[in-house]
């Protein structure tokens, strides 16, 4: 017996109902430029850039606040971010009256930092001087959890954060059908595979999956992590190089 956590389809969509109290259904777009520059049928884009807090990560920290015991949404949660989950989970936080902290670099945008502080989370900066960032936050946080409490949240390593970034997923295939299309391929940006995962997820168990490709802008950490590994497989790189010519 393995411990493998395939969610439902009926816990994706109560996952959805429940964020969608609080989060904006983002408009699937369709670019004729697009479809014409890379040859498909058509191209839809789903800009979660327009989502409340400027991402997709609302939706799976607001399902993971609401999935607390009492006693834990009372003391509060931690995480560490630089950017985007750190506003999702603030704004998530402030919604549902549960204190929310947040480890940063010292180093993460101002922009982002102030955001966070402006939805009501504390904010602690870490100097991680020239260690590892995250690892210095992820320390900071874990040491905070622990000394006073508090849940620590993963950004994208948690079952229930995975089910509550399937709501992309699941308004763009309803989005979709509205449109008399399917999709069968799926472009998604991805970090530690948290968005990926969920926005898979209802297409899979409905068997209407995509093949999915996973991008990350080029010199991001993903891209360098990526890369590192396809280096220390010698003959896996030498293979793709040759197909692709
Ligand atoms: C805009 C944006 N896209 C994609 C990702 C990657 O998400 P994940 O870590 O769930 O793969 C992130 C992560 O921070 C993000 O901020």
């Amino acid at each position: 017996m393995t411990d493998l956590l395939v969610p439902s389809l009926d816990h994706l969509r109560q996952a959805y109902a429940v964020t969608s109290q609080a989060t904006q259904v983002t408009p699937l777009l369709e670019s004729a430029a697009l479809a014409r520059e890379t040859g498909a049928a058509r191209v839809f884009i789903k800009p979660e850039s327009l989502q409340w807090a400027g991402s997709f990560k609302v939706r799976g920290a607001y399902w993971r606040l609401k999935r607390l015991s009492p006693d834990e949404a009372k003391k509060g949660v931690v995480a560490y971010s630089s950017g985007n989950f750190a506003q999702g989970l603030a704004a998530a936080g402030q919604a549902l009256g549960i204190p929310v902290t947040i480890v940063m670099p010292i180093d993460a945008p101002a922009a982002k930092r102030d955001a966070t502080a402006g939805y009501g989370a504390r904010v602690v900066l870490t100097d991680h001087g020239d260690r590892a960032r995250e690892e210095i936050a992820a320390a900071k946080a874990r040491e905070i959890a622990e000394t006073e409490g508090l849940a620590l949240l993963h950004p994208f390593d948690d079952p229930e954060i995975v089910a509550g970034q399937a709501g992309a997923g699941l308004e763009a295939l309803d989005q979709l059908s509205a449109k008399d299309a399917s999709a069968d391929l799926l472009f998604c940006s991805v970090g530690g595979g948290g968005l990926i995962g969920g926005v898979r997820s209802p297409s899979t168990i409905c068997r209407r999956s995509p093949r999915s490709s996973a991008s990350s802008p080029k010199g991001s950490t993903a891209w360098a992590r990526h890369w590192r590994v396809a280096a220390s497989r010698p003959c896996r790189s030498a293979r793709s190089r040759s197909a692709t010519g």
